[in-house]
């Protein structure tokens, strides 16, 4: 760690470098403490600009050390110091200013940064609040509704949008540093505007902040911490400054210590450990440049937009010309949906479609450096697939299978180079879903695994290496707990009431209206493939509504009705009338003993898979759940949530 003063005439530059991110450890606190100080002293210096070194501004506090006693300088005196520094503090920011980044370039006078920067408070998604003046002094600055967004969401800003909001005084064009000296040249010239401190805080009415808490306790799903971030914005504008910074403190040093707060951290570690396991360390990757895609239905087509948002070049085959046609369609799509959403220009949807090339010639496949099997899950298609691979691919080509639930070993079977072979197991929306399960095969060399981990870097992705089972980690769980939710509504639980009891603990949806959405279908014919085979699968409760046509949503009726075509269900006298046979006269259960069977069966469930070997760590169950099934992040995952990590 080093903060380094160096003088440009009148102007001292302070430049921090702390890898990787220059978080705010202690040192870096004192360094800077000391800096303000020193200049204080200094005559000759007139302004000051604190820069910094590496990819980033002060990405935030060092979250390491948020599990240990706090040690001084403190982050809210630092701020308070270089607000009251006798020069005025100039912050140039590149990359991100995060929680207490953003909060020190609150303590300056200005602001400027870079167009590609991000300006946020994120503390929320840690668990905590701001702690240093961010629910304090940035109401003063950007306004009530701007800085409720902002610091209850945890989501950052970039630096046109922080112009636009007055979070910024510039966006600089060119070279940071030159941009920033000339910036502050011209400040001096004229009247500086007043500390962020000294300026009044924004007054609302009781039915705005009744609005607000509302909205945010909706958005937070059952997480704490954006609630009492709204709280601590809320004094900011009753309490003198001293007296709100004292509670935002308070405030932050109890959420500090939550449970919340931990569970949040952990994920973060884990987060950021995913595309680097610890046993792949020193193996390299391969190198992928053209990447081949085979069928272009729900999954090949998500796969396909997933790589060409990367960069890569796509070649995506199909059986036949009307396939690739279909396939190249089902991409468009994607793409064009993005657009109306915004989320890519229309620009960027026409670059990224010219890059995929749509074949049902397998030979174009000689020169794919990797090539991902997304077919029909029947084995004999897909060996059928690989066996043309194992022909026309490079021998030292990577090839991956998208199997849900197939034994990889079965597909891979007969396959020359089986080390080259892996399962990269997507989710739906392949190009939305974060979670990638990544299952190696015996055979499969670390090499193969180490390209799985850092394909998934590339496409932003979410890894987790899973053993082999029917379902790997995420839908084995996936299969108990429907199954254990059918079980409480055989014990006389309503439907709706289950559903209700797990969104109200934090997931997105319940169970039962997560299957109304993908359909019922895809699980039941799997049941009954299985039972083709010889399997004895009892009836499911799922297995009478299919029976009666009832396949979800896209049948108008699952466990729901859905009337003229509203998405909304309502619950259905034909699907009581159904199960009624099936179903006992028990009381129900509360919310919350609803929801503490299910999460448990998923932890048990999950407490196997580990046990078994079929994941590394608990924390994998929970990012599993957590990126692929919505699980409630602030719970840490079914496996921390129970206790069990
Ligand atoms: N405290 C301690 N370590 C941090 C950190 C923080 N606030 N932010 C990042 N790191 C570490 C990461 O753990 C990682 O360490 P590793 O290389 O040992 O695994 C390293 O810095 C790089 O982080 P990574 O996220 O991989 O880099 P990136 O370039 O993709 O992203 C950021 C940079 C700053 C955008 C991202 O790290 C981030 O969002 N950090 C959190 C910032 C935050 O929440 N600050 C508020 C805290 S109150
Ligand atoms: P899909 O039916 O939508 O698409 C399959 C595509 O494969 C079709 O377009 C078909 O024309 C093509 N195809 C079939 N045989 C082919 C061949 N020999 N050569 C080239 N193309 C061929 O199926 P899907 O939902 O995309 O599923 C594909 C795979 O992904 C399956 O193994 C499935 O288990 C797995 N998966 C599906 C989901 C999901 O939610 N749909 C999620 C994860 C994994």
């Amino acid at each position: 760690m080093s903060v380094t003063i160096t003088r440009e005439g009148e102007i001292a530059l302070v430049t921090v470098d702390n890898p990787p991110v220059n978080a705010l450890g202690q040192a870096l606190r004192q360094g800077l403490w000391d800096a303000v100080s020193t200049l204080d002293a200094d005559d000759k210096v007139k302004a000051v600009v604190l820069i910094c070194a590496g990819r980033t501004f002060i990405a935030g506090a060092d979250v390491r050390e948020f599990g240990q006693t706090p040690q001084p300088p403190h982050l809210p005196d630092l701020v308070t110091k270089i607000e009251a520094a006798q020069k005025p503090w100039v912050a140039a920011i590149h990359g991100s200013a995060l929680g207490g980044g953003l909060e020190v370039a609150l303590g300056c006078r200005f602001r400027v940064a870079v167009e590609n920067a991000s300006l946020g408070l994120p503390e929320v998604t840690l668990g905590v609040i701001p702690g240093a003046s961010g629910t304090v002094r940035t109401p003063r600055l950007i306004g009530l509704e701007k800085a409720i967004a902002m610091i209850t969401s945890g989501k950052p800003v970039r630096a046109k949008q922080a112009l636009t909001d007055g979070l910024v005084d510039a966006v600089i064009e060119g070279d940071l540093k030159d941009g920033t000296l000339a910036f502050a040249r011209n400040a001096l010239q004229q009247p500086l505007p007043q500390p962020i401190s000294f300026r009044p805080a924004p007054q609302a009415d009781e039915t705005f902040w009744q609005a607000q808490q509302e909205s945010v306790r909706k958005a937070a799903r059952g997480a704490s911490a954006p609630l009492m971030a709204l709280e601590s914005v809320r004094h900011s504008t009753i309490l003198p400054f001293d007296e709100a910074m004292a509670f935002e403190r308070q405030t932050f040093l109890e959420r500090r210590d939550s449970r919340e707060a931990a569970a949040l951290r952990r994920i973060f570690f884990a987060e950021r450990g995913a595309t680097r396991p610890a046993t792949l360390q020193d193996v390299t990757p391969v190198t992928l440049k053209t990447i081949g895609v085979i069928g272009g239905g729900t999954m090949g087509a998500g796969i396909a937009a997933a790589l060409r948002e990367a960069g890569y070049p796509v070649i995506l085959t199909e059986q036949d010309e009307t396939a690739v046609e279909r396939g190249l369609a089902n991409i468009r799509k994607i793409f064009d949906d993005s657009v109306k959403r915004g989320r890519q220009s229309e620009a960027q949807a026409q670059e990224r479609f010219a890059g995929v090339t749509g074949t049902c010639n397998y030979a174009d496949l000689a020169d794919a450096d990797l090539v991902i099997e997304a077919v029909f899950e029947e084995i004999s298609v897909k060996r059928a697939v690989f066996e043309k691979l194992g022909q026309v691919c490079r021998p030292d080509a990577i090839l991956a299978t998208n199997t849900s639930y197939i034994d990889p070993r079965a597909i891979a079977e007969g396959l020359p180079h089986p080390e080259r072979f892996i399962g990269l197991h997507f989710f739906s929306p392949a190009h939305i879903m974060k979670l990638l399960e990544i299952v190696p095969v015996p055979e499969t060399s670390d090499a193969v695994l180490a390209t799985g981990f850092s394909l998934a870097a590339k496409l932003k992705k979410m890894p987790v290496r899973a053993g082999i089972c029917e379902g790997f980690i995420g839908n084995r769980i996936l299969k108990r707990y429907r199954a254990a939710a059918e079980d409480l509504l055989r014990k006389g639980n309503n439907i709706a009431d289950i559903d209700a009891a797990m969104r109200s603990y934090g997931l997105a949806m319940g169970p039962f209206e997560a299957q109304d959405l993908g359909g019922l279908d895809i699980a039941y014919l799997q049941r009954e493939g299985a039972r083709a085979t010889g399997q004895v699968i009892p009836q499911t409760l799922g297995d009478i509504l299919v029976e009666a046509g009832r396949k979800g949503q896209k049948t108008a009726g699952g466990w729901y009705d859905y009337a003229d075509g509203n998405r909304k269900g309502q619950p259905s006298a034909a699907v009581t009338a159904l199960l009624k046979p099936h179903v006992t006269n028990g009381s129900p259960m509360s919310a919350t003993e609803i929801a503490e069977a299910l999460v448990g069966e998923i932890a048990a469930e999950g407490q196997a898979i580990l046990d078994e070997g079929i994941a590394t760590d608990a924390v994998d169950i929970d990012l599993v759940k957590i990126h692929g099934y919505g699980f409630p992040r602030w719970r840490g995952g079914p496996m921390f949530a129970s206790g069990r990590a």
